[in-house]
C-alpha cells in the first residue's frame, strides 16, 4: 500500500453505536473531509435490486459492480454518493437496500474491491485530512491510521437508539425484537470470515452509552488534536 496521509483517522464500531453521527461531526470539527464506507455497501446493494440480482450470486453482483461507477461527490457537504452519476444518497437507506448492503459486505469479492477504493480515496483526499467511518476501517482498511477509534455500547442502549430512530420516523418498534436482532447481527459479524468486527490493533476505544454524542465527540477531537501534537512535535525534533 501506498504511504498514507497522517491526517486520517478512522472510527469502527458496530451497528448502533453511534459513530456515524460522531464521524460526521468530527469532521467538520477539525476541518476535514468524512468518508462514509457504508454508504458504499448500501450504493452496491441497490445495485444489485436494480438489476434484479441473486444475492447468492457473488459473481453477478461483482460483473454488476464492475461494470457501474460508484464515486462519491466531493464538491457537496457531506459528498453524495453516486450510482453511474446519479445521487443515490436517499435510496440506499429504504429497508430493502439496507438489507441487500448486508448481503453483499459478506462477499469478500466485494469488500476487496471497496477495500481498494476506500484507499484510493484516502490518497486522494488525505491531504485535506479524512474521517474514514466503518466498521473494518482500522482494523483492516488503515491499521497505520494516526488514531484508530473503535465505539462501542451496551447492547441495551443500541436496541433504545434504534427504537427512537424507528418510532421518529413514524415507523413502530418492538424493543425486545430489536434488541434480538442486534445481539444476532453483533454475532455474525464478529464471525464474519472477511472484514470481521474487531477492535483494531492499538485502537482507542469508547463506550459511547453513557454519554452524549457532544461529549463523545470532545473525547475524540482532543484525542486527535493530541495525536496531531505529538507528530508536530516528533518532526520538530527529528
Ligand atoms: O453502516 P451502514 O449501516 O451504512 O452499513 C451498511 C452495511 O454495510 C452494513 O451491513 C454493514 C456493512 N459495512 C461493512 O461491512 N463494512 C464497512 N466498512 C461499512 C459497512
Amino acid at each position: 500500500m501506498p504511504a498514507l496521509p497522517g491526517r486520517l483517522v478512522t472510527i469502527d464500531g458496530p451497528a448502533g453505536s453511534g459513530k456515524s453521527s460522531v464521524a460526521r461531526e468530527l469532521a467538520a470539527r477539525l476541518g476535514w473531509r468524512f468518508l462514509d464506507t457504508g454508504a458504499m455497501y448500501r450504493t452496491v446493494g441497490l445495485l444489485g435490486l436494480r438489476r434484479g440480482l441473486d444475492f447468492s450470486d457473488s459473481a453477478a453482483v461483482v460483473r454488476a459492480m464492475d461494470a457501474a461507477v460508484i464515486d462519491f461527490d466531493w464538491s457537496q457537504d457531506p459528498p453524495r454518493i453516486r450510482l453511474d452519476g446519479e445521487a443515490v444518497d436517499e435510496a440506499i437507506r429504504s429497508l430493502d437496500a439496507t438489507d441487500a448492503s448486508s448481503r453483499v459486505a459478506s462477499m469478500p469479492e466485494v469488500r476487496a474491491r471497496l477495500v481498494e477504493a476506500q484507499r484510493r480515496i484516502a490518497l486522494e483526499h488525505g491531504s485535506f485530512g479524512l474521517v474514514s467511518e466503518g466498521r473494518d476501517q482500522g482494523s483492516v482498511v488503515f491499521p497505520t491510521a494516526l488514531v484508530r477509534f473503535f465505539l462501542d455500547a451496551p447492547v441495551e442502549e443500541r436496541a433504545k437508539r434504534r427504537v427512537e430512530q424507528l418510532e421518529s420516523a413514524g415507523m413502530a418498534a418492538d424493543l425486545e425484537s430489536i434488541r434480538r436482532g442486534i445481539r444476532e447481527r453483533d454475532a455474525h459479524d464478529r464471525a464474519r470470515a472477511v472484514g470481521p468486527l474487531v477492535i483494531p490493533l492499538g485502537g482507542v476505544v469508547i463506550d459511547t452509552g453513557s454519554l452524549p454524542m457532544e461529549a463523545v465527540v470532545d473525547r475524540l477531537e482532543g484525542v486527535v488534536r493530541e495525536a496531531l501534537g505529538s507528530v508536530t512535535a516528533a518532526r520538530a525534533t527529528s
